[in-house]
C-alpha cells in the first residue's frame, strides 16, 4: 500500500497534477503547487462542491471573505488562546515535535509489543493530561516512559512541553507593534460568521439558512505528513448552516448524512468511508462527526460536521458590541407567539478541498494489466468520474498532413467552449492514448482521412477502450452526457 502511495505521489508530479513548491530552490515543507491538470481537478470538485450545495439549495448561498481579517476575530472565536499545539524539544538535535503525538505513537508500540495493559494505562494518564492542559504532566509522561527521539539515536534531552500557536501572523502596514498584527485565517468559518447578519438581510434569508464559501487557510502545523494530506497552506469548502436553537440535532445528523452521500455520488466504494465520532470536542463544538476515507496508511479525515452551537456568534457579538440576533417571525406552536429574537444556533460542514483531492487522485488511480497471449501491454489510468476529468476530450489527426491537422482543429473549435479539449498530433495514437489515460480523459476523437470525406471521427473510451465511429457533429452530444453534472 505504501507502493500504491508512492506511485500516485510519482504520478501526480509527473502527469502535471502536484508539484512541490519552490521545488528548483530544494522546496518549501508542506507547501505544494497545483499544475495544469491538478487545478483543473480541484476547479471540479470545487464546482462539484458548490452546485450540490449552493446551487442545489434554494436556503444556500455563497461568499468570498477576505484571508485578512479583524485581529480581535480570532480572540472572539478562540483561536489566540485555544487553537495550539502542546510541543516539546529536544535539547541535543533541536528538533521539535508534538507532545501527544510523541506518547501515541509509544501507545502503539505498546499496542505492537502485545503490551495493552501499559497502552491503556498510558492512553488514559495522557488523555487525562491534555484535558487538564497539564503541559509538566505530559513532559512527566515522556520521562517516564523513556521516550526517545525519533529522528536520533542521541539522548534526548527534553524541554518543557509548552504551547505553540497554529496561527501565522504577519504585519499590516508601516507600524511593526502589537497592534498591527493580523493573522491569516487558519480557517474560512469566521469569514461567514461576521457576514452573517450582511447576507442573512441583504438576502432576505429565512432560517433555516447556510452560507457556503470555499478559501484558503493557513496552519503552522509542526508536523507535516503525507503529501497534500497536512499543509501549511491548504484549501477549505465550508457551509455554516443556521437553524433555530433547539433543532441543531435534527440538523446535525441531516448534514451528516447529506455530506456522505456526496461522497458516494462520484461512485466510491462505500466501504471505503467511515464516520468517526469525536470525543474529544473543539472549543466551539457540542457534537462532531468526521468523515473518513481509507487512504493507503489508513483511515483519515476528509471531512468534518461540527454542531458549533451559538458560540460563534456569541463571541462576535461580546466582542463587537453589535447584535447577532435574528428575528424569527414564526409562531412557536408551544406559546403561540413569534419565536422571535435569538442568536442562531450552527452546524458546520468542512471539508479539505486538497484531502477530497488526493482521495480522488488515489481512488481513480489503476495499474491495468492488459497483456495478450502475444504480447505484454500494461496502462496507467485515472478513472475518474468524467465530471471531474482535467481534459474531457482529446483529438488526435491521425497524421500532420494532408489537411488533417487543420480538420481536427475545427472540430476542437467546435467543443472547446463547452468542454475542456486538448490538440495532440505527436506519436502514434497508441502511445497518445496512453498519456490521455494517465490523466484521466474519459474520450479521445481520432480524425482521419475519411473524415474529411464523410465527417465521421473515431472515439474511443476511457474505460472500455472500446472504439466507434461517430458523425463529428454528435460529438457534443456525446461528451456532453457523460460529463455532464
Ligand atoms: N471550520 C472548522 C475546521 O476548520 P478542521 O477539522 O480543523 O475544522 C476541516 O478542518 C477540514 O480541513 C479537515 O477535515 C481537513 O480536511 C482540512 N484540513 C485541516 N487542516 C489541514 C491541513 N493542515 N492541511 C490540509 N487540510 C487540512
Amino acid at each position: 500500500t505504501d507502493e500504491i502511495f508512492k506511485n500516485v505521489i510519482a504520478h501526480a508530479k509527473e502527469y502535471g497534477f502536484v508539484f512541490p513548491s519552490s521545488e528548483i530552490y530544494d522546496g518549501l515543507s508542506a507547501v505544494y503547487d497545483y499544475g495544469q491538470n491538478g487545478a483543473e481537478l480541484k476547479n471540479n470538485i470545487k464546482t462539484y462542491w458548490w452546485k450540490a450545495m449552493v446551487q442545489m439549495h434554494d436556503n444556500i448561498v455563497g461568499i468570498d471573505s477576505a484571508i485578512f481579517m479583524h485581529p480581535k476575530i480570532w480572540k472572539a472565536s478562540g483561536h489566540v488562546d485555544g487553537f495550539s499545539d502542546p510541543m516539546i524539544d529536544n535539547k541535543v538535535t533541536q528538533k521539535r515535535y508534538r507532545a501527544d503525538q510523541l506518547l501515541e505513537d509509544k501507545i502503539a508500540a505498546y499496542d505492537a509489543a502485545g503490551q495493552t495493559d501499559q497502552a491503556e494505562l498510558l492512553q488514559t494518564e495522557m488523555d487525562n493530561a491534555l484535558k487538564a492542559e497539564d503541559l509538566p504532566r505530559l513532559r512527566e509522561l515522556i520521562l517516564e516512559h523513556e521516550i526517545k527521539d525519533p529522528l536520533s539515536k542521541d539522548r534526548p534531552d527534553w524541554t518543557d512541553v509548552r504551547q505553540f500557536n497554529l496561527m501565522f501572523s504577519t504585519q499590516v502596514g508601516a507600524l511593526a507593534d502589537d497592534s498591527s498584527t493580523i493573522y491569516l485565517r487558519p480557517e474560512t468559518a469566521q469569514g461567514i460568521f461576521v457576514n452573517f447578519l450582511n447576507v442573512q438581510k441583504t438576502g432576505r434569508m429565512k432560517i433555516p439558512f447556510g452560507i457556503a464559501q470555499i478559501g484558503k487557510a493557513f496552519r503552522n502545523e509542526v508536523i507535516a505528513r503525507q503529501f497534500i494530506i497536512r499543509m501549511r497552506e491548504f484549501e477549505q469548502m465550508e457551509m455554516q448552516f443556521f437553524v433555530r436553537p433547539g433543532t441543531q440535532k435534527e440538523w446535525f445528523n441531516k448534514w451528516k448524512e447529506t455530506r456522505l452521500q456526496w461522497h458516494l455520488a462520484l461512485g466510491t466504494d462505500a466501504a471505503k468511508y467511515r464516520y468517526h465520532e469525536h470525543t474529544k470536542l473543539a472549543h466551539y463544538a457540542d457534537a462532531a462527526y468526521d468523515i473518513e476515507f481509507d487512504f493507503p496508511f489508513g483511515f483519515k479525515e476528509v471531512e468534518g460536521i461540527h454542531s458549533r452551537t451559538d458560540f460563534d456568534l456569541s463571541q462576535h457579538q461580546e466582542f463587537s458590541g453589535k447584535k447577532m440576533q435574528y428575528f424569527d417571525p414564526e409562531v412557536d406552536p408551544d406559546t403561540n407567539k413569534p419565536y422571535g429574537n435569538y442568536v442562531p444556533y450552527v452546524i458546520e460542514t468542512s471539508i479539505g478541498l486538497d484531502r477530497m483531492f488526493l482521495l480522488t487522485m488515489i481512488n481513480a488511480y489503476k495499474e491495468e494489466d492488459l497483456s495478450t497471449e502475444e504480447k505484454q501491454d500494461s496502462r496507467t489510468v485515472l478513472r475518474l468520474h468524467p465530471c471531474l476529468a482535467p481534459v474531457k476530450a482529446a483529438i488526435f489527426p491521425l497524421t500532420k498532413k494532408d489537411g488533417l491537422p487543420e480538420k481536427a482543429r475545427e472540430i476542437m473549435d467546435t467543443l472547446k467552449l463547452d468542454f475542456n479539449i486538448q490538440y495532440e498530433e505527436k506519436d502514434a495514437i497508441g502511445k497518445r492514448y496512453r498519456r490521455q489515460d494517465a490523466i484521466g480523459t474519459p474520450f479521445c476523437i481520432t480524425v482521419d482521412h475519411q473524415t474529411l470525406e464523410d465527417n465521421t471521427v473515431t472515439i474511443r473510451h476511457r474505460d472500455s477502450m472500446a472504439q466507434e465511429r461517430v458523425a463529428a457533429d454528435q460529438l457534443d452530444k456525446i461528451i456532453g452526457d457523460l460529463v455532464s453534472w
